[in-house]
């Protein structure tokens, strides 16, 4: 990929970006976990109906979490972005921090974070990275609220300041938006439109994708099949091929 003084890049990542060092995707598994469907401990509803449940699925996540490392996709990230420094964003679905260890900063985690919590009634997040498997359940010290991790679940909205940002770059990025879609399946919505966007201002639009799908694949100029891992690394470097 060709990128000249005045290219501006936008990347947006998935679960598949982390899948080389050690976690499961999403829909790898099958949108199951335990018997149950992954919006079940991973919604506002799962949270009322079951805290217990939920709070032992993003415990597990944590451990998870905390003994995996960032691979060569996310160094190679950051490094772009030490290159390019404003002229980089990177949006993220992940929320596994492995970006932030690699040493990204212009980064927006929009799905939230998963070593970071929040008082349901306070709202204000906190860095957290206890592990609940049993009663009692944490309560905010403040209001006595229940301590939920801080996620963006299915069916609530994404923080409108992620938004707004991603689509001022874009706006103010124009024709020399390049617009690259790492390890995501497109599924869900608004991080799905991010390629839309990107081609309705002109930029271009790449796709790395280890099993990429036919439908998400046709918003996109060009489509790279592989491992961001091993595909990254040599993507930015100025002898590779030009679309
Ligand atoms: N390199 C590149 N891509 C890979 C790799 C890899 N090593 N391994 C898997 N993939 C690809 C898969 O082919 C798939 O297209 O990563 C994608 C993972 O897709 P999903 O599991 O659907 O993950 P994602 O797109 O991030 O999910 C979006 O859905 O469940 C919600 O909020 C959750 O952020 C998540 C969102």
């Amino acid at each position: 990929m060709k990128l000249d003084s005045q290219s501006r890049v936008l990347v947006l990542t998935g679960a598949g970006v982390s899948a080389e060092s050690g976690v499961p995707t999403f829909r790898g598994m099958n949108g199951l976990w335990e018997g149950h469907r992954v919006e079940e401990v991973a919604s506002p509803e799962g949270f009322a109906a079951d805290p217990l449940l939920v709070w032992r699925f993003y415990s597990l996540r944590r451990e998870g979490a905390a003994k995996v490392a960032p691979n060569a996709g996310h160094v190679a990230l950051a490094e772009l972005e030490a290159r390019l420094g404003e002229r980089f964003l990177l949006a993220t679905q992940n929320v596994d921090g492995l970006h932030a260890r690699a040493g990204s900063r212009r980064m927006l985690a929009i799905h939230g974070e998963l070593f970071q919590s929040r008082c349901e009634r306070c709202n204000v997040p906190f860095a957290d990275a206890q592990t609940y498997f049993a009663a009692p359940l944490p309560r905010c010290e403040t209001c006595g609220g229940a301590i939920r991790p801080h996620i963006v679940w299915f069916g609530e909205m994404l923080d409108p300041a992620h938004l707004q940002r991603v689509e001022a770059f874009i706006e103010e990025a124009g024709k020399r938006l390049v617009f690259i879609a790492v390890g995501t399946s497109g599924m869900v919505y608004p991080a799905a439109g991010l390629v839309d966007a990107a081609r309705s201002v002109g930029g271009q639009t790449w796709l790395v994708d280890a099993a990429p799908s036919a439908e998400y694949s046709a918003r996109f100029d060009r489509v790279l099949t592989g491992k961001s891992g091993e595909i990254l690394p040599g993507l930015f470097s100025e002898s590779a091929p030009s679309p």
